[in-house]
């Protein structure tokens, strides 16, 4: 059986404060868990530290949500990816549309950011997706290439690497509109070519996960059993209750 992964991304919804009440509102909620899925939560970066102790001794992992392409330095306001990993951190998106669109993060920083993540044995989440405009024009498929061979530009990966590519259409984000089974599949098969291209079968098959975000809540999570490798849930994951029932109902089947 393949583990799977559902990962929370609370975006900037929460202060401090909340943010470790809603950590402690997991935990006890996960007391027990026995769904077949790996937990992570992404809080924001002040946090990350918080949330990370509130979880300690559980089998939820943290992860951040964002990180600097550089790798320290003169970098006002930027956090790096050795601060993340040295505060217990053990993933980090990447390349979010929400960043894309806000804050001019490209592909060349979005590669940058994925080596420097490697390197400090993070597993970064790369999320790719078109925007509704690029879907009814039919290039979904060319979008996604396009992000997946920048994003992974000039990147060698060994055995003891993993990535995980989150497929998530910009025209479902927060949106409550989320995509029909069949295009999932279609397109998580998409997404595996163009890497077994850009790495090798056997990498992919074993390294990487192929995940999908976009107004995934408890009532559509079924949708998805069966044709991804895990979600990537935001608003859903602010409730704790919601963020378990999704959990535990998501199955590779
Ligand atoms: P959503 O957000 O579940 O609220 O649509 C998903 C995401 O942006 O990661």
């Amino acid at each position: 059986m393949k583990n799977n992964i559902i990962i929370a991304n609370w975006k900037m919804n929460l202060g401090f404060k909340d943010s470790i009440e809603l950590a402690k509102k997991i935990r006890s909620k996960f007391l027990g868990f026995e769904g077949e899925n790996k937990v992570v939560v992404c809080p924001d970066f002040t946090s990350l530290k918080n949330v990370e102790n509130e979880l300690n001794g559980t089998n939820i992992e943290v992860g951040a949500q964002s990180v600097s392409y550089m790798p320290n330095g003169a970098f006002t306001g930027d956090v790096s990816s050795i601060s993340l990993s040295e505060v217990g951190c053990k993933y980090v998106i990447i390349g979010h549309s929400e960043r894309r669109m806000f804050f001019n993060e490209n592909d060349k920083k979005i590669n940058k950011k994925i080596k420097l993540v490697i390197k400090d044995n993070l597993i970064p989440i790369l999320c790719v997706g078109e925007n509704e405009k690029e879907k009814r024009e039919g290039k979904t498929k060319e979008i996604l290439e396009n992000q997946l061979r920048k994003g992974f530009n000039d990147i060698v990966i060994n055995d003891d690497v993993n990535i995980i590519v989150a497929y998530e259409p910009i025209w479902a984000i927060g949106t409550g509109n989320f995509i029909s089974k069949d295009d999932v599949i279609n397109i998580y098969k998409n997404i595996q070519n163009v890497l077994f291209d850009i790495f090798n079968q056997s990498i992919v098959e074993n390294n990487f996960k192929i995940i999908y975000g976009g107004s995934i809540t408890s009532k559509n999570v079924e949708n998805f059993n069966g044709c991804v490798d895990g979600l990537l849930v935001g608003g859903a994951s602010l409730n704790a209750e919601e963020f378990y029932k999704i959990a535990l109902n998501f199955k590779y089947v």
